[in-house]
């Protein structure tokens, strides 16, 4: 090989072992392969040799030529991955996409009251009972004593699946399954049923300040020899009281529902205008806050119950109208608006 072009390979590989960044190499490739550079240069000293030496000379130069861009093609890969490696490195330990000051969340006024509700029957010996949003039209409807057609089903239209589930309407949907899970303690062991279940119900509504398509209830049932209204009444004035750290006014009105007979109303004064009436109470002065009834034979029979030697009661809380009492909420809306301004100002006691 001739000297002169091994000479500068030589140089060429010792400056490109040196260069440490993508931009060195950069000047490299210009300073050897450039339009001036000294590889390129090399070609000009063609002229002064016989035809046989440029010959080899010219592929010697070609031969050096393509190593030099080869050897800055690789190294430029390998600097580049090093180059990003070092920038995700240095990007500092936290989440970019996060939002400012959002680094303490809060509970949903809903979850609050809900726990609350949950704490105080746990002491009165409840079970606290999950059940699944999508059901079955035997759960929501006939096993409560309401067969196709009945017209209690006007107040309850809700969103039906393809496949002929639905989503429930009330939390009273769970109270088969319920009955069925602790029926053979009630009959057996003499264990007395007591549960509630709280749940996201859902109706088919015009919306407006007390209603909305999506809302919290909180049912509860107790089942046993010799269980009564006073039973009934003795537990939801324990709970409001303790809710609202007062003793509430309530009044009982006489209320339809195909699956309690009686069935009632239970009322509380309205919280936010003081019983003068507004928005919220339909200017009536009274919330309708718990339906509650004794449990109908037949709804018990459906559970597996023998209505003959068990009575039982239930109630359907409505959840979210209590946060609004608690609160002093005057929309509904306001609790499913998603808005961080109005939830995260409710705190837990
Ligand atoms: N499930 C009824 C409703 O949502 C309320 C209710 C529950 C009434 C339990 C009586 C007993 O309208």
């Amino acid at each position: 090989m001739n000297s002169k072009i091994a000479e500068l390979k030589i140089q060429f590989e010792a400056e490109v072992a040196k260069a440490s960044t993508t931009a060195d190499l950069e000047a490299l490739r210009v300073a050897y392969l450039g339009k001036k550079g000294s590889i390129t240069e090399l070609m000009k000293e063609m002229k002064d040799l016989t035809p046989e030496e440029k010959k080899s000379f010219g592929q010697e130069v070609n031969r050096l030529k393509s190593f030099a861009a080869d050897s800055l093609a690789q190294r430029t890969e390998e600097l580049k991955k090093q180059e990003i490696e070092k920038e995700i490195n240095s990007i500092p330990d936290f989440d970019v996409s996060m939002p400012p000051s959002m680094n303490e969340g809060s509970y949903h006024p809903v979850t609050l009251v809900q726990r609350q509700c949950e704490r105080i029957f746990r002491s009165m010996g409840f079970a606290v009972e999950d059940y699944s949003e999508i059901v079955t039209d035997y759960e929501c409807f006939e096993a409560l004593n309401i067969p196709k057609h009945h017209p209690a089903r006007d107040m309850q239209d809700t969103y039906y699946l393809e496949n002929g589930q639905l989503l429930k309407s009330h939390t009273s949907a769970a109270q088969n399954a319920i009955y069925k899970k602790y029926k053979d303690a009630l009959i057996n062991d003499g264990v007395p049923i007591k549960a509630i279940f709280p749940g996201r119900c859902f109706r088919n509504e015009a919306t407006d300040a007390c209603h909305e398509n999506t809302f919290f209830q909180m049912e509860g049932v107790m089942v046993d020899k010799d269980i009564s209204i006073s039973n009934l009444i003795y537990f939801m004035k324990t709970m409001l009281s303790e809710v609202f750290q007062k003793d509430l006014k309530v009044r009982l009105r006489p209320g339809f529902f195909p699956f309690v007979e009686p069935g009632f109303e239970l009322d509380i004064s309205c919280l936010i205008c003081g019983g003068e009436g507004c928005p919220s109470c339909k200017h009536s002065g009274w919330l309708e806050l718990c339906p509650c009834g004794m449990i109908h034979p037949e709804v018990l029979k459906a559970g597996g119950i023998d209505p003959e030697e068990y009575t039982g009661f239930a109630f359907g809380l409505g959840l979210t109208r209590l946060v609004m009492m608690k609160y002093g909420i005057k929309d509904i809306r306001d609790l499913n608006s998603g808005s961080l301004k109005t939830l995260t100002q409710f705190i837990d006691e």
